[in-house]
């Protein structure tokens, strides 16, 4: 008989033997982010996750980093009014999300600030692309999103986020960056993005709800495997400098080949708003332990090999485990 039970068998010993653990190195909270003055709007689909106007996003960075968070990712969420088709007010200068990275690096200059760069929040139609002849047209789209990240470039954000899945963005933002002068402003690819069903608490967060259609003729189809890596292997080419699996706790097959295939670049998931929302709402309802549900799915995340989570939990989990035993 081989005695497995001596491994386990006080929190100690478990500790001990434990090789996965998460830090607050390991995660990227993400932010909504607002118009205005002293808002803190709570999310109907997004419990307990609040869209920040600049000043309050401030208050709340700060408690953030006291928890040692050290990246954040944000999504500016502007007026239905301000929004036209072509995406306008995510690119004109001083936008919204341009102001808020200008702020937070006077305030906060270590932190690292990710932006995501997609127009589904600007666009009067709520689709990641421009539309041409009723579709969801891929080129024209490109330079848009290049001078999208070029504002937040010039605000000094350290990595931007492209997400709208259009094939050949990652180029066409490089391309743009550099010759601006922005060299060293570093991407992070959502490079393998799911059109997924666990969207739907963001896009009432975010406000970017596709008004006709849904986004299956750019988004991964979640029936394919390899797929996944034949576009990271692309945005690699075209200068990505990190990648990321996203879902997550979905596609936890996905990450482990991204990662057993690409063992030297960093690769980040995103535990979007459904799968955050399924422990939220299971364990408001008292259905689940939320701090054991929660801590379960992120290290499942890290296992599978993430080397960084995108998680709205990122704050519930450091509160709770910070100067605790973490595993026991
Ligand atoms: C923008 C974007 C989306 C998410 C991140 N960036 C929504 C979408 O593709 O519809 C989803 C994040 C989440 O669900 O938490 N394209």
């Amino acid at each position: 008989m081989k005695r497995f039970r001596k491994l386990r068998k006080d929190g100690q010993t478990r500790d001990k033997y434990a090789n996965v653990t998460l830090n607050s190195n390991d995660f990227i909270y993400p932010y909504f982010v607002v118009e205005g003055y002293n808002k803190r709007q709570p999310i109907q689909s997004l419990h307990n996750v609040y869209r920040f106007s600049i000043d309050e996003l401030i208050r709340d960075i700060e408690e953030v980093i006291s928890l040692g968070v050290n990246k954040i990712l944000l999504f500016g969420v502007i007026d239905e009014t301000l929004k036209d088709e072509f995406g306008t007010a995510a690119y004109i200068s001083s936008n919204l999300v341009s102001r808020a990275i200008k702020t937070i690096k006077q305030k906060f200059p270590a932190i690292l600030v990710f932006t995501d760069v997609c127009l589904c929040g600007y666009t009067s139609h709520g689709h990641c692309g421009l539309i041409k002849n009723q579709e969801i047209d891929n080129d024209s789209t490109l330079l848009f999103l290049a001078q999208m990240s070029l504002t937040h470039a010039e605000a000094g954000a350290d990595f931007v986020a492209p997400s709208a899945m259009m094939d050949g963005q990652v180029e066409s933002i490089r391309k743009t960056l550099n010759n601006s002068g922005f060299q060293s402003t570093k991407i992070l690819s959502y490079s393998a993005k799911y059109a997924s069903g666990f969207y739907g608490p963001f896009r009432d967060a975010a406000q970017s709800k596709p008004s006709f259609g849904d986004r299956r003729s750019y988004q991964m189809d979640y029936r394919t495997t390899d797929q996944a890596i034949d576009e990271i292997a692309a945005d690699l080419e075209e200068g990505a400098d990190w990648v990321m699996v996203k879902p997550a706790h979905t596609y936890l097959d996905i990450i482990c080949r991204a990662k057993s295939h690409f063992k030297d670049t960093s690769l980040v998931a995103y535990q979007v708003s459904g799968e955050y929302m399924m422990i939220k709402a299971a364990s408001d309802a008292g259905f689940m332990e939320e701090y054991l549900a929660m801590s379960e799915a992120l290290t499942a995340i890290k296992r599978a090999g993430a080397d960084y989570i995108i998680s709205y939990y990122a704050k519930k989990y450091l509160n709770h485990f910070q100067n605790k035993n973490l595993l026991s």
